[in-house]
């Protein structure tokens, strides 16, 4: 089984709320009216009538001829006359409402309908398909405008929620530096063989976690914007793969590293994609029970740098693929769930994109996508949101 869950900076939503588009009006040539059309067909099949009833008729009298062809004709006209009116009510005044209410639809009435709907013929089939269509499009825009007010509700949420995690960490780790001075003044006076030596040492590595978890808090709530330099992407990544090399050495794990083309310099910021890596390969790392390999490779295309880790680790399950990146979100008994969103947000504002694939009891593959030259509006947005 293969599931994927796919990271974008522009999304759905996004599109939705993007200003609206003035409908440009649609360029039409010049045309012949389609009744004229409909009408000269059968003028001409009743003129050609109406001459060989002239001919027929030579053999009458003169007066007897005149009365025949005066009726044959007024004939004719009445027959035109009447096409021309059912076409007029029947068809003209249909189109012209239709064309009329997309007018309206264009212009952002949803509650345009017409109505000949309920006739019974093909006429009526297309005004209860337009109707269905505008019924349509109104409740996907509904729809839409929901999930927009709801996604601007969760981030001022979010928001608010970052500030007060971001303020509560910076008043935690104050007190908290002097309790590790603390315990470290208390174990350096213990002697050798003090029971209390192992309870000290329990308790600095609990100090130590919440020093981690305060200081990766802090970086999501209030991240610095990337110090961006034109530099060796290569050397980036080589130096998270040396690191996680000797994270992984206790393991019997191998940290492969495959660089597939030429890469350019790409305009990154080293220290914050070392730690995008560092957090995909320690993930990788604590995925695998047994020996096996992670495969680091690195290429290029079309303005954009790819960065695979790919481990073969336990993967993760369809229904818990949704909620990797979100903040706080782990399935490991020491893990904070903070390291893929902090992640995402490094990939985010250098532009790029981070996607994952995994099949349960194979492994997992994150791919990170990274514009080689950043574009003139990005840089400096940086989101406060966790
Ligand atoms: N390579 C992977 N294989 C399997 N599961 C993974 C992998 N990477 C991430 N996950 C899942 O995604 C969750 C979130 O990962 P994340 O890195 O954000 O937090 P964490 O690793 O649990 O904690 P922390 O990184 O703070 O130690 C993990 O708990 C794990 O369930
Ligand atoms: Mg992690």
């Amino acid at each position: 089984m293969t599931a994927s869950a796919t990271i974008r900076a522009g999304d759905v939503l996004g599109e939705a709320t993007s200003p609206a588009v003035e409908p440009s009006p649609v360029a039409r040539t010049r045309h012949i009216s389609w009744a004229l059309k409909a009408v000269l067909p059968v003028a001409a099949v009743l003129l050609n009538g109406l001459l060989l009833f002239v001919l027929v008729s030579l053999s009458l009298a003169a007066g007897e001829r005149h009365v025949v062809i005066t009726v044959a004709t007024a004939g004719a006209f009445l027959v035109c006359a009447a096409v021309i009116m059912v076409f007029a009510v029947s068809v003209r005044r249909p189109m012209l409402e239709l064309q009329d209410k997309i007018a309206r639809v264009r212009l952002g009435d949803m509650d345009a309908s017409v109505s000949f709907c309920g006739r019974n013929d093909e006429i009526g089939d297309l005004g209860c398909d337009f109707n269905d269509m505008v019924a349509q499009l109104k409740a996907s825009r509904e729809e839409i405008q929901r999930l927009h007010q709801t996604q601007m509700s969760r981030a001022e949420h979010f928001a608010t929620l970052g500030e007060l995690a971001a303020g509560l960490a910076h008043e935690i780790r104050n007190p908290l530096a002097g309790i590790a001075g603390v315990i470290e003044i208390v174990s350096r006076d213990l002697p050798p063989n003090s029971a209390a030596r192992l309870v000290i040492k329990d308790a600095k590595e609990e100090t130590l976690q919440i020093n981690r978890i305060l200081t990766e808090l802090l970086e999501i709530a209030r991240p610095k914007p990337p110090q961006f330099r034109v530099s060796d992407v290569c050397s980036t990544v080589e130096h998270a793969v040396m690191f996680a090399r000797q994270q992984a050495i206790t393991k019997r794990i191998t940290v492969e590293f495959e660089i597939k083309d030429t890469i350019p310099p790409v305009e990154h910021d080293p220290n914050q994609i070392n730690q995008v890596l560092l957090n995909l390969l320690l993930n990788a790392i604590q995925s695998m029970d047994k020996p096996g390999v992670i495969r680091v490779s690195l290429k290029h295309d079309d303005g954009a740098v790819f960065i695979t880790v790919a481990d073969e680790g336990k993967g993760i399950p369809p229904e818990t693929l949704p909620n990797i990146f979100r903040p706080f979100f782990t399935t490991k008994g020491h893990g904070t769930g903070l390291g893929l969103s902090l992640a995402r947000r490094i990939v985010d504002s250098h532009g790029g994109h981070i996607d994952v694939t995994s099949v349960v009891g194979k492994g997992t593959q994150f791919l990170v996508e990274l514009p080689i030259t950043r574009s003139a509006d990005q840089g400096s947005v940086v989101s406060s949101t966790i």
